[in-house]
């Protein structure tokens, strides 16, 4: 894991990632805490591998806490961010990167009640408690963040559908962010290597790794993906509040 962020640059400031206890998440939550920010591992269900993030952040030197929270539920969100604010205090860093709706036995609007009301609630429920300057990173995929114009593999498509729900209702409040001076950037990437949602793709499309790896070049690995992610915490919001990481050329921008 290379570290994008420079050691001491993020000291004194807060962090709190959702989803964090795997993944994407894992890594990015480690290199905010690398840089220096106390940071808040979120998970839903998984308290034992959020554990083993927190225990990884502290051994290095770090400070994190794992909280808890399944964010489709309003009660655990609110309770997640008193918490924070508690044991932290006021949030500088929000990074919405828990997402879902692959599961099975959730129910049918599953992944719109988690990609796109759970955000909107999560980024509500949050503004009391950000610091003054806070910034809000979304983290997507070029399938779901393109969904209007370039069609993606069927079993994924809700997902990106609600992904892309979840995104258009944040960017709506760009003016009210603005307003409170808070920052706001999307974060889009190409299919990444070795992660669960690859894999399950793989699974009912075999193949179709190796096509996107061959269309686009090449595809990031996680650690390399969250290394933009946590990139995107700190350098200055790019055009269009979006940061395109990866290839796109395969995907039509909209008119
Ligand atoms: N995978 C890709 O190829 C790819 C490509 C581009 C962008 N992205 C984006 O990157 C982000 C992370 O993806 P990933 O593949 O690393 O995800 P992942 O492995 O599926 O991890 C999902 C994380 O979200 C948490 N989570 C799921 N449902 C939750 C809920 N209801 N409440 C709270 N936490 C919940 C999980 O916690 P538990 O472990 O406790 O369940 C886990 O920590 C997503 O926004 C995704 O769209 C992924």
């Amino acid at each position: 894991m290379t570290n994008p962020l420079a050691p001491g640059s993020l000291d004194g400031r807060v962090a709190l990632v959702t989803g964090s206890s795997r993944g994407i998440g894992a890594d990015t939550a480690r290199y905010l805490a690398a840089a220096g920010a106390a940071v808040v591992v979120n998970y839903r269900s998984k308290a034992p591998r959020a554990e083993k993030v927190v225990a990884d952040i502290t051994e290095a030197g770090g400070r994190a806490i794992a909280v808890g929270a399944d964010l489709t539920d309003p009660a655990s969100v609110a309770e997640m961010f008193e918490r924070t604010v508690a044991e932290l205090g006021p949030i500088d860093i929000l990074v919405l990167n828990a997402s879902g709706g692959m599961e099975t036995g959730l129910g049918g609007d599953y992944a719109m009640r988690l990609n796109r009301d759970a955000q909107v609630n999560v980024v509500e429920g949050a503004l009391p408690h950000l610091a003054e300057g806070a910034r809000i990173v979304f983290v997507t995929s070029h399938q779901a963040h393109f969904i209007r114009t370039t069609p993606t593999m069927p079993e994924y498509e809700p997902v990106a559908l609600s992904k892309r729900a979840g995104e258009d209702a944040l960017r709506a409040k760009l003016p009210e962010f603005a307003a409170s001076g808070i920052e706001f950037v999307v974060v889009s990437g190409d299919m990444i290597e070795g992660t669960i949602t690859a894999t399950l793709l793989e699974r009912a499309n075999p193949g179709a790794i190796a096509a996107r790896r061959e269309d686009a070049g090449r595809l990031y690995n996680v650690s390399e993906f969250a290394a933009e992610v946590a990139s995107a915490v700190a350098e200055p919001i790019p055009a269009g509040n979006t940061r395109y990481v990866g290839d796109t050329s395969g995907f039509a921008p909209e008119a």
